[in-house]
């Protein structure tokens, strides 16, 4: 899927003139990215700062972008690169390429920078030699394991950037420990969180249950990790665990492309109890998180989610960059071994009614434009 080289293509081809460069470019590559900027972009814009978006196409499939947008009520991006999907160096090559181009154009001061996907390490890495500073918003997370290609772009990301937009309090002590200075750091909450607090009210859940043909009580399941799905042994033994779940409660799995072939060829086709979906949209999926009984997962974000719904969460992971979600009591980490006693654990305990953890209010993306717009104006003066 790879194009050869990057595309700076139709049909948002909008680059400002000179005098209106923007001050401001988010780069945003997939899905969850999407998720995370958007109340960023409202706050920027509630401050004025001029700012537009880049996407670079990382994710293209109108089921895991342009469903976002709308959703989200983002801005359309301003160049659209086209990059797609590849090998990890030819992906994050092809990245580079695009964004560099991109940045040319636009000529901003400043690039935001969302989680750890290629596109955030791409970007990370064309700034820096470019000497264009970068703000990574959900900076300090780790999960301390390196087989994760998003483990690595973490740390990438955060050696580089001239702002940390940390939205766990760990996440202090980690960037402290790889020598990030203090000044650097600012603790502003979690963005991905006000996106969930705003769609919340707005999914019709019956219609969803009624389209799906989903009983009232139900568990989500989602898996994309290369760790759960990209081995035939792997998948194997992901279906099998998913098997496990169905004979508990009834599963709805809106499936990630990443993972469809190699489930499928693992038998999850035939799992009757299964019910696999095509990925749905953010307030689609929001609303069937909150009404779900239970969630089993291997994504990070909806760790967070959970944990905010007061859903108990499974994730079928040997690690998490997201303890804080563990400790709160709503996330726990499983193996495909120990899946089915977590669920019946899980659907017997009273559910969480904690208030969250610190700043996950609704309010990080004002907290972090502010952070941005005292920047541009200490730092960067227009
Ligand atoms: C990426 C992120 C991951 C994030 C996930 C959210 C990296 C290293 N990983 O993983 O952190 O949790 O997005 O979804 O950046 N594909 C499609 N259509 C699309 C996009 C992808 O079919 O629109 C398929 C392709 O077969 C592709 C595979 O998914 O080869 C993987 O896509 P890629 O962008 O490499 O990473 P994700 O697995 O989506």
């Amino acid at each position: 899927m790879c194009k050869a080289g990057p595309v700076i293509s139709e049909p948002h081809d909008r680059i400002p003139e000179t005098d209106q460069r923007p001050q401001i470019v988010h780069i945003v590559g997939a899905r969850p990215n999407f998720v995370k900027a958007a109340p960023v972009v409202r706050g920027l814009a509630e401050l004025g700062v001029r700012q537009v978006l880049v996407h670079t196409g990382q994710h293209y499939d109108p089921a895991l972008s342009e469903v976002f947008f709308t959703d989200l009520g983002l801005p359309q991006p301003t160049l659209f690169l086209g990059v797609g999907s590849g090998a990890h160096a030819q992906q994050t090559a092809a990245l580079m390429l695009g964004i560099d181009q991109a940045v040319t154009a636009l000529k901003p001061e400043l690039l935001v920078l969302y989680g750890d996907i290629n596109s955030t390490l791409a970007a990370a890495l064309v700034a820096a030699k470019r000497g264009l500073p970068i703000a990574h918003v959900e900076a300090g997370l780790r999960s301390f394991d390196r087989s994760m290609p998003e483990e690595i772009n973490r740390k990438v990301v955060d050696a580089l950037a001239d702002i940390a937009l940390v939205t766990s309090p760990e996440g202090i002590a980690h960037l402290g420990a790889e020598g990030v200075a203090a000044h650097k750091i600012h603790f502003v909450g979690n963005p991905m969180i006000d996106s969930l607090l705003t769609v919340r009210e707005l999914g019709d859940l019956p219609a969803l249950q009624a389209r799906l043909s989903l009983p009232d009580r139900y568990a989500v399941a989602t898996l994309h990790r290369p760790s759960n799905v990209d081995s035939p042994e792997a998948a194997r033994s992901a279906v099998a665990a998913l098997a496990g779940v169905s004979a508990e409660i009834p599963v709805v799995l809106p499936l990630h492309p990443r993972g469809r072939a190699s489930l499928n060829a693992a038998g999850l086709a035939d799992l009757g109890d299964v019910r696999v979906v095509e990925p749905l949209g953010y307030v689609e999926f929001a609303a069937l998180l909150d009404g779900a009984a239970l969630v089993v997962t291997d994504s990070g974000g909806i760790q967070e989610e959970t944990t905010i719904l007061g859903v108990p969460c499974l994730t079928l992971r040997p690690n998490t960059e997201r303890p804080i979600t563990i400790t709160e009591g709503t996330n726990r980490l499983v193996t495909p071994e120990t899946l089915g006693d977590a669920v019946r654990t899980a659907l017997a305990a009273d559910r969480y009614t904690g208030e969250g953890p610190p700043l996950w209010d609704g309010r990080a993306g004002q907290r972090i434009a502010k952070v941005l717009h005292r920047w541009l104006e200490e730092k960067a003066p227009t």
